[in-house]
């Protein structure tokens, strides 16, 4: 089971860098590694981690904490989950059930919902895969390339073409009302309820965890293919286990391959998943036939940074592209460019898996490429187009981080427009980038410099000497036993800032801080203890060290007594109270005496 020396062996056994490193491309600054901070938007990298410390700062956000805390807000787990994270990374073997395994799924107060999808999901996978009924529906899938062994895969299924067959199949099992609130019936006037799926193939949309939460129905049958009035696809209305602003398909067998090659294939069509899959290409998941939006997106961030968009080739999913460029500020984008508007289910069927494989891997181009290409001008002899191409390509490709892309953009955009020769479109460039370097040193004057990227851990502006002071005493406290033994002693010390003496108090409890007890703590004393290991001290300890500590300790302390009272002071005589005020200075000049 799970006890503070069992957490601690666990910490011991991996890098903090490495667990990171699984979700933060980190790169070596120094003593530390540097990259950008999951936890708040940045462009410029903030996020430190300590290697020899095992923690890591954000020196932009102000998070701070050892690698559990890490995994619990990274994946927004609790504690012991993210022990269980990080023991199962160790290879520990441990008898607790995270709350978000599916042992203990029994709890959840919707799983009444989850069971009927999942006998919903079996019911039409049957139908579809062993049944007279499904054979024609079967057809049409292997004519679309689809095996069986796909089709298991996917649990694909047929909602035959009858009012309510699902319907007949489960309300033995579940109440009337439980499966009005499935999403997957509907009660009319006459009290009958029926399938909300008819004449539909099948593709049950599961969350990240692999719980089916809704399905989405595709036509096929001739009749209906003809008739423009029906929607080709049409999904599970929104209930309590399915939002679909949140969910991506096929998330819960993408996410191992997305960590591992730290990037996601971003498509339109569940068809263009399968087809992905069937090129061996398994970290690709597709938004709910609707435009990304910002709930998916941050979704996505909970596994990787890097998006591959793979829209339709054509100008739906050219639009498509822009927009998801702009919710995607935050990751780094490729985008792969079928021909001749294909989508990758056509493209598999027109050439093979292999070459699907081929262009999904290899014909990428950055996210300014892209651009370049989708707003260059339809005539590139017009001036006036051509300015204003200029206008919105360059903030653009100012942007870019690496000079030597800067430069190959430049050359491109150059080449398209025949009134503009590489200088003038540099110039335009760079007449941006100064604006930005202007508007950016004035935002990060008290912080650090951009262009020297943290190479030691810079003192925090905010906090006051006194918790300087503080922190300097608590860290030899930390290092050395025999300091906190004599401040043992002393029962009338204590650290005057609270969350230090928090962390005081657990230290003469346990004489060390562990994990487990810090987790404990409200997120305050939390980063109030990374900042004490943040201290960079000699190991050796100075002659007077510790009297200059309380001696510096102790005149703060009487500096920030006299502040009090001077206010108390102004507020006496403001209320005219002059004999109390009098008195107060009274003893505020012979504190200051005591001062000097
Ligand atoms: P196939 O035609 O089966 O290959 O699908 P596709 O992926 O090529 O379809 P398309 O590019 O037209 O649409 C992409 C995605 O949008 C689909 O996977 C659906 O999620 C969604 N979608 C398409 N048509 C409809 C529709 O009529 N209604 C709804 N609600 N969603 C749709
Ligand atoms: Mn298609």
């Amino acid at each position: 089971m799970l006890n503070k020396d069992k957490i601690n062996e666990i910490k011991q056994a991996v890098n903090i860098v490495d667990i990171i490193g699984e979700s933060v491309a980190l790169t070596k600054a120094g003593r530390n590694y540097l990259g950008l901070c999951p936890f708040h938007g940045e462009k410029t990298p903030s996020f430190n981690v300590v290697e020899d410390k095992q923690f890591y700062h954000c020196f932009g956000c102000g998070k701070s904490g050892d690698v559990f805390k890490f995994i619990e807000d990274y994946r927004g787990i609790s504690f012991v989950d993210s022990v269980q994270v990080v023991a199962e990374k160790a290879g520990f073997q441990l008898d607790i059930q995270p709350s978000f395994s599916p042992q203990e799924k029994k709890e959840h107060p919707h799983q009444v919902l989850y069971d009927i999808h999942s006998e919903a999901t079996k019911f039409y996978h049957a139908l579809l895969m062993t049944t007279k009924m499904g054979e024609p529906a079967r057809a049409y899938l292997h004519q679309r390339g689809l095996t069986d062994e796909v089709m298991k895969t996917f649990q694909i299924g047929l909602a035959p073409s009858e009012p309510n067959y699902l319907f007949q199949g489960l309300s033995q099992k579940f109440s009337e009302a439980d499966l009005l609130n499935s999403g997957l019936f509907n009660a009319a006037d006459n009290n009958q309820v029926y399938d909300a799926f008819q004449g539909r193939i099948i593709f049950p949309l599961t969350d990240e965890y692999g719980r089916v939460v809704a399905f989405s129905g595709r036509i096929w049958q001739a009749a209906d293919l003809a008739n423009k009035q029906i929607a080709k696809y049409k999904n599970s209305r929104s209930t309590a286990i399915f939002n679909k602003s949140y969910e991506l398909y096929h998330l819960d067998k993408a996410k191992a391959t997305i960590k591992k090659s730290r990037e996601v294939y971003l498509m339109e069509g569940f068809m263009d998943v399968i087809a992905a899959h069937r090129a061996g290409i398994d970290n690709a998941v597709a938004s709910m036939g609707t435009a990304l939006t910002r709930e998916q997106v941050q979704h996505l961030s909970k596994f990787c940074k890097k998006v591959v968009l793979t829209y339709d080739g054509d100008a739906a999913g050219q639009a498509a592209t822009v927009k998801a460029l702009e919710e995607l500020k935050d990751f780094q984008v490729e985008i792969v460019t079928l021909p001749d508007n294909m989508d990758p289910d056509e493209f598999i069927a027109r050439h093979s898996e292999e070459a699907l494989e081929q262009v999904l891997t290899k014909s990428r181009i950055s996210d300014v490429e892209f651009l370049i290409h989708y707003l260059k001008p339809e005539n590139p002899d017009n001036l006036q187009m051509q300015i204003e191409f200029v206008d919105q390509i360059a903030p653009i490709i100012a942007k870019t981080a690496s000079i030597t892309a800067q430069n190959s953009y430049i050359y491109k955009v150059a080449d398209l427009l025949s009134d503009f020769d590489y200088g003038q479109v540099e110039q335009a460039v760079n007449t941006v980038r100064l604006q930005h370097r202007q508007e950016r040193s004035q935002q990060v004057y008290q912080q650090s410099s951009p262009t020297s990227p943290l190479q030691e851990l810079p003192r925090q502006s905010k906090i006051t000497s006194l918790m300087r002071t503080e922190n300097h005493l608590l860290y030899r406290m930390k290092e050395h036993a025999y300091i906190l033994n004599n401040y043992r002693l002393r029962e009338d010390f204590y650290f005057i800032t609270p969350e230090l003496q928090t962390l005081f108090l657990l230290l003469k409890k346990h004489g060390e801080i562990s994990s487990y007890d810090l987790a404990q703590q409200d997120e305050a004393v939390q980063r109030a203890w990374y900042r004490v290991l943040e201290e960079k001290l000699p190991i050796e300890i100075g002659e007077n060290e510790l009297e200059e500590l309380e001696e510096r300790r102790h005149r703060e302390l009487l500096k920030k007594e006299s502040q009090a009272k001077t206010r108390l002071i102004r507020e006496h005589s403001h209320i005219g109270n002059d004999d109390l005020a009098l008195d107060e200075l009274a003893q505020l000049i012979a504190q200051k005496r005591k001062m000097e």
